[in-house]
């Protein structure tokens, strides 16, 4: 395993209460959040509605952390600027929803934010190769993007393991982030495999248990 401060934990507010937004990102941040993950979704690419670049603006002015921008989008080149001049600090967009990547990729290199590439569970990661050198983080999705709260796919690990050598080959300093079923369960194998950046949702916002609480649970089992 990594050293504990190096693993970063950006809760998702897909399981948030949406009446009270702000409340929920600022109990993230007093908890000890690294990120803020916004999980923008468009009804094509993923069955899913969520939101776009106003509700991002809104979480900016709610938190000074960093707002971790996914999107499971069709064709994203098309929405990238209008995401970072909501105040995104890193766009990630997924391999299976645009057909030019290189050029996807350069083009929020080039709007001065941070840039990840997403790969869905049945997307080998052998077909990242060639974008790796260009991006400064790479999700591996472990579960089918489009909702909170889904089960975990256990192949999701050794892909994590196969990745990160991958990436120790051609990028050693990019970031390797996880979504999907991430819990107290699960954070520890996926740790251990290579993971340093972890999504959390419903692990973090929900009835059981509160925020600070939540995130001190996944940070024991990385300690
Ligand atoms: C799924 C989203 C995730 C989701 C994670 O499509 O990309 O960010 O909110 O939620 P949990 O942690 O509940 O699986
Ligand atoms: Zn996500």
């Amino acid at each position: 395993m990594r050293k504990a401060q190096s693993y970063r934990l950006a809760p998702s507010i897909l399981t948030a209460d949406f009446g009270r937004l702000a409340d929920a990102i600022q109990a993230a941040q007093a908890g000890g959040a690294d990120a803020i993950h916004l999980d923008v979704m468009d009804g094509m690419f993923v069955r899913n509605l969520t939101f776009g670049p106003m509700v991002v603006e809104a979480v900016r002015r709610a938190t000074t952390l960093p707002l971790d921008v996914h999107l499971m989008v069709q064709e994203p080149g098309r929405y990238v600027a209008d995401f970072v001049r909501a105040g995104a600090d890193s766009v990630t967009v997924h391999e299976e929803a645009t057909l030019h990547l290189n050029r996807t990729v350069q083009q929020i290199t080039d709007l001065g934010c941070q840039v990840g590439v997403a790969l869905n569970p049945a997307t080998p990661v052998e077909s990242a190769r060639e974008i790796l050198p260009f991006v400064d983080l790479i999700l591996i999705m472990t579960v089918n993007p489009g909702f909170g709260g889904q089960r975990f796919i256990e192949t999701s690990t050794s892909k994590v393991r196969r990745m990160r050598r991958l990436l120790d080959e051609l990028n050693p300093t990019c970031a390797l982030q996880v979504d999907g079923g991430v819990n107290r369960e699960t954070i520890s194998d996926l740790a251990a495999a290579g993971a340093d950046f972890f999504v959390v949702g419903s692990a973090v916002f929900n009835p059981q248990g509160s925020v600070a609480d939540n995130l001190a649970g996944l940070r024991a089992v990385l300690y």
